[in-house]
């Protein structure tokens, strides 16, 4: 695997990789890796000829307060992970290359933005936008793959692509792989190393609360209610507040009062400590 951290290089070394009509997919990450991002990887292999990951801790997709400083950099046992996973290219890029002096450019995905984590973490979505397109750009894959975990983020780099014709002519080659899961049900993330061990104990109600809260719907129950008596368990069994736990048209992420014939997701955030965790599961359309 080579690593290179230069725009330059990275075009030379994407061009050799071409060579011979190759294809090419980008898994974007910010390291930190679990096997969360291995799967994405794996899914990756099976559909292009090369992988090609990217590490980045952007800062401009953290808020003030946010964890930008604090976030893990392990960058030689992320990389030896890449490595033994088969990846041909890490693109490694220092802040200075990817936001040089003067960088003035920001992309706003109106709407699929808009609620959620958009709304708890002002500009997120338009520095994720931002810097996915820069990838996008510096890489020029055939395709893309990211996590389910981060289902609102999916459907906002959907939208971006589609509308700035990043992909074509492989219009949905935006892959979505589902999210890997502890053995305990919680989704993997790289932020869940900040869990003490009560927290991490805790933390595995995020996921169970979340499955009864759907199947009371999937069985006709009402929504509000259902909603706020999840938050209410939640916040019960350990977590110090739930920034949001909701129900929305799973591709528009419009929210929903009632389940309608379209795929539906719940989606949750909420604080455990000093640590925000967000999930989301599918929850079936009424038939
Ligand atoms: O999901 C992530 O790790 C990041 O938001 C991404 C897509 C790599 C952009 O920085």
């Amino acid at each position: 695997m080579q690593t290179v951290a230069k725009l330059d290089l990275l075009r030379k070394s994407i061009a050799a990789l071409r060579k011979d009509g190759k294809t090419v997919a980008l898994v974007p990450t910010m390291g930190a890796l679990h096997d969360g991002h291995l799967t994405l990887v794996r899914a990756a292999k099976e559909r292009a000829d090369h992988v090609v990951a990217s590490i980045f801790v952007n800062p401009t997709q953290f808020g003030e307060g946010e964890d930008l400083d604090a976030y893990p950099r392990p960058l030689a046992e992320d990389s030896a992970a890449l490595k033994a996973e088969g990846v041909a290219l890490l693109w490694a890029p220092e802040v200075a290359a990817m936001y040089p002096e003067g960088f003035a450019t920001s992309i706003a995905v109106e709407g699929v933005s808009s609620g959620f984590c958009g709304a708890s973490r002002p500009g997120h979505f338009d520095g994720v936008a931002t810097v996915v397109c820069k990838l996008f750009n510096q890489v020029r894959p055939d395709m893309a793959v990211f996590g389910e975990k981060d289902w609102q983020q999916l459907a906002v780099i959907r939208r971006m692509a589609r509308d700035l014709n990043l992909m074509q002519p492989f219009a949905d080659d935006i892959v979505g792989v589902e999210t890997v899961r502890e053995a305990d049900g919680l989704a993997m993330s790289s932020r869940n190393r900040y869990l003490s061990p009560e927290d991490r104990a805790a933390a595995a109600k995020l996921p169970r609360e979340m499955r009864e809260a759907i199947a009371r719907i999937e069985d006709g129950q009402d929504i509000r209610p259902t909603l706020a008596a999840l938050e209410d368990a939640l916040v019960s069994g350990g977590f110090a507040s739930v920034d949001y736990a909701d129900l929305a048209d799973a591709a528009s992420l419009e929210r929903l009062g009632e389940l309608g014939k379209n795929p539906a997701r719940l989606l949750v955030a909420a604080r455990i400590g000093s640590t925000r965790l967000i999930d989301n599961m599918a929850v079936r359309p009424a038939s």
